[in-house]
């Protein structure tokens, strides 16, 4: 189905495809029966694959990343289509832009997306009520950036109070320091900054707990452009801060494989295929270094369900896609929680976990 539709669809400028399609799908669930439809076509189709994760319990470890739905407008089809948690966001405190149009850009030929956003965001306002409007049942992440005309030295503060404004709304909360697209924001991952960041979002977290009597985790979610030396001196204070996981990664600013590929030269983030093999490195890496204390959310080019383990075995316990929604098209996830369900009978296990232990114990 997704087959037919996609043609039109990249026919289209690329955010103008976006928004039409988060439009239109928002628009047909509007119609009765749509609904019925589209979880008999994908969510039904998704086995249930229960991993604990971060004291969440997940219906499946197939997430939606970051940067789809920014603006918290399209939770139930999302959740219909068999993801089993999504990641809404990044949401700035203050509405803004975003960087010029076009801003966007498909590298088809390699499954590939360049994007330098620049975090357009309606901000937490916004995004808070359009959360309200949609009660849903599925586990919400809520990733959290800076405004660009906040100050570098001020950048806690926007984290802050992005934290206190989605507290009672979000199953976690992600630290987004990595978008390669707002100036500055990346050295936050340099040592302390990082840890003065840490610090005051744990101390924050633990007032918040005590007010709302819930404790709700918060990740980071870091980039793939960092060295070995970058990795350890992160899971060092992820461990020291107590953080409840990381997400790895982000877009590169490298473009491995894409010497001969002219719109590679694009400014931005690149998603996709050509980010996966170095996306795994990070999370092999991170692994090491974490040695099972924090979790890892995995994510960088995924597109089907051996590139999903190979992320698992890598040391992830939960994964992320993008690009391979756009496309790939909704299918993708159910197909992807089908290949995980066949690899955990592979494995003579009775769930993910116990199939991770075998796995990892073998590679
Ligand atoms: C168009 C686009 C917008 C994105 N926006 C965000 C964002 O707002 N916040 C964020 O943390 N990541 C954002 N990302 C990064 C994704 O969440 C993900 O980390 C990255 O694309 C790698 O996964 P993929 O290869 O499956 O797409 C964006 C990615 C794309 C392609």
């Amino acid at each position: 189905m997704y087959s037919l539709i996609r043609p039109l669809l990249f026919a289209l400028d690329a955010e103008r495809s976006h928004n039409l399609t988060l439009g239109l799908l928002r628009a047909a669930y509007r119609v009765p029966g749509t609904r019925a439809l589209v979880r008999g076509c994908y969510a039904d189709r998704t086995p249930s694959l229960p991993v604990e994760v971060m004291g969440l319990r997940f219906p499946n470890p197939v997430g939606l990343a970051a940067g789809l739905d920014k603006e918290a407008r399209c939770l139930a089809p999302l959740l219909d289509f068999g993801f089993g948690f999504l990641e809404l966001g990044t949401v700035t405190p203050q509405p803004q832009e975003g960087n010029p149009k076009p801003r966007l850009i498909r590298l088809t030929r390699h499954a590939a997306i360049i994007n330098r956003m620049g975090f357009n965001s309606s901000g937490l306002a916004d995004f808070l009520a359009n959360l309200e409007a949609q009660p849903h049942h599925g586990l919400i992440g809520i990733n959290l950036g800076k405004n660009k005309l906040t100050p570098d030295a001020h950048a806690i503060d926007d984290y802050l109070t992005g934290l206190r404004a989605v507290y009672a709304h979000a199953d976690y909360v992600t630290l987004n320091i990595s978008s390669p697209n707002t100036p500055g924001l990346r050295a936050l991952q340099d040592e302390a900054p990082l840890a003065a960041l840490l610090g005051a979002l744990k101390k924050e977290q633990a007032l918040l707990a005590r007010t709302h009597g819930r404790h709700v985790p918060i990740a980071l979610k870091i980039a793939p452009d960092l060295d070995d030396t970058g990795i350890d001196a992160i899971a060092r204070l992820l461990v020291a801060h107590h953080m409840d996981a990381v997400i790895a990664t982000n877009t590169t600013i490298a473009r491995p494989g894409l010497e001969h590929e002219p719109r590679a030269r694009e400014t931005g983030g690149l998603s996709g295929q050509p980010l996966r093999t170095l996306s795994t490195q990070v999370i092999r890496r991170l692994h090491a270094s974490l040695q099972g204390r924090i979790p890892i959310i995995g994510v960088g080019g995924i597109s089907n369900a051996d590139d999903a383990w190979e992320k698992l075995v890598a040391g992830a316990d939960l994964i992320q896609l993008y690009t391979a929604f756009i496309y790939r098209g909704p299918g993708v996830v159910s197909e992807i929680g089908r290949g995980l369900a066949e690899k955990v009978r592979a494995y003579g296990a009775t769930n993910l976990a116990d199939a991770l232990q075998s796995a990892r114990a073998k590679s």
